[in-house]
């Protein structure tokens, strides 16, 4: 008898839990309704799916299947955020793999993603993305990273990005962008962190800024830009490349003093000219790129923490100041460049060792083609450097021989 009872029991358990799963109210109380991605997030990314292509061996899109009941989690590249009471919205997007070795997305953005308007980061990987940045960003206002770097997008740097207050970190890098930069990029984006729009083919002259603003990263790298330094660089600023490009002027007496952040400044390779403020080394710079220039006068003293110096292709004239041969010495000095300038005189401090110097083994210093004879064992030159020791002495004023 007492056997039978035991035997019925897991029956009736089975009997309750099937009443109860079958109920539709007590269904319902147990689960509520899930949030569903919004109606018009979800018909924007259908328009992305079809104005971009994954390129042969990329499978970027294969998760985006529209009848998937939860895209928030099963599409690649996308985050969502609860929109109360219950819908959901795209929150971050993050378009291509970016995975090394594949071609990425080709085709182009559509103007619709400006619907997604609770975007925070909206990123594009490497690929072959062609046509222009949708002109009217002023919807995504809550946008804080904006990275389109490594296509092929054409046309101009919407001047409505300068609506986006609370941009972070903009890249539009390496594509084939034109026109100007919008001036009032960096006076509007008071958040702004980091500026890259290196490798485009931008016009124009560079934006004012503000003193007070929070820009660490500065490159423009490699575009068509012209005109001078504006007299004003944020202060918080830490990197600075304005390199290729076709900008001059004397950079003394300018915004570059009084950097107290500056670590690494790149002007190589445009037409900047004057003699070079002293107050340009200071101790927080590290890397100091000035090569291929028009820079003229004597080196200035002060060199404190600066651990690669190309002073190289300018018209520096007169002696290099000893400060330089005792940070080589010390090692504090890695590499220093200063080939084809009208430089006359090497400090050759150790007494002891003659004419001859020792240096620490991984330092690089190239004196070549200057109006000197470089003393016996010190120039180690880049193969791009003159294979000539000395310029001929004609061209110089004064000619040591070391
Ligand atoms: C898309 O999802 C639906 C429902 O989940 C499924 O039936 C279908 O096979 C999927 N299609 C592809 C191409 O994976
Ligand atoms: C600068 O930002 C303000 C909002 O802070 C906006 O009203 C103004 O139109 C912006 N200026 C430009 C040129 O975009
Ligand atoms: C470079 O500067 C010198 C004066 O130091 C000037 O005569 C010359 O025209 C300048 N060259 C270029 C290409 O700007």
């Amino acid at each position: 008898m007492a056997s039978s009872t035991h035997n019925c029991l897991p029956l009736l358990f089975l009997l309750i839990l099937l009443l109860l799963l079958l109920h539709p109210s007590l269904q319902q109380q147990e689960q509520p309704p899930s949030p569903k991605l919004s109606t018009t997030d979800l018909n924007t990314l259908l328009t992305i799916k079809t104005s971009l292509i994954d390129l042969p061996s990329s499978t970027f899109f294969s998760s985006w299947n529209f009848s998937s009941p939860d895209p928030c989690t099963t599409f690649a590249g996308l985050t969502c955020t609860l929109s109360p009471p219950s819908t959901l919205r795209v929150a971050t997007l993050e378009l291509g793999h970016g995975l090394f070795g594949s071609l990425g997305l080709s085709g182009s953005l559509p103007d619709s993603i400006t619907q997604l308007t609770e975007l925070t980061q909206l990123i594009l990987n490497p690929g072959l993305i062609t046509g222009p940045i949708p002109a009217q960003l002023g919807p995504l206002s809550k946008l804080r990273v904006l990275s389109l770097s490594h296509n092929r997008l054409t046309g101009p740097i919407p001047p409505s990005l300068a609506l986006l207050t609370e941009l972070h970190t903009l890249d539009l890098g390496f594509n084939r962008l034109t026109g100007q930069i919008p001036p009032t990029l960096l006076t509007n984006l008071t958040q702004l962190r980091v500026l890259i729009l290196a490798n485009n083919r931008l016009t124009g002259g560079l934006p004012g800024s503000t003193r007070e603003a929070q820009l660490l990263h500065l490159d423009l790298k490699s575009n068509h830009l012209v005109g001078p330094i504006p007299p004003t660089l944020p202060l918080s600023i830490r990197y600075v490349s304005l390199s290729q490009n076709n900008l001059w002027g004397p950079i003394t007496n300018g915004p570059l003093d009084s950097l107290p952040q500056l670590e690494y400044l790149d002007l190589s390779q445009n037409q900047f000219s004057g003699s070079l403020p002293t107050s340009l080394l200071r101790p927080s710079l590290s890397t100091l790129l000035l090569n291929h220039n028009n820079f003229s006068g004597e080196l200035p003293e002060g060199l404190a923490g600066a651990t690669t110096i190309f002073l190289n292709n300018n018209r520096f004239s007169g002696p290099v100041p000893e400060v330089y041969m005792n940070g080589l010495e010390d090692g504090t000095i890695k590499t220093l460049y200063l080939q084809h300038n009208f430089l006359d005189k090497f400090p050759t401090k150790n007494k002891h060792l003659g004419k001859g110097v020792s240096l620490p083994q991984e330092v690089e210093v190239c004196l070549s083609y200057n109006c000197m004879v470089p003393p016996s064992g010190l120039s180690t030159c880049p193969t791009s450097a003159s294979s000539q020791v000395s310029r001929p002495a004609d061209q110089c004023p004064v000619f040591h021989n070391n």
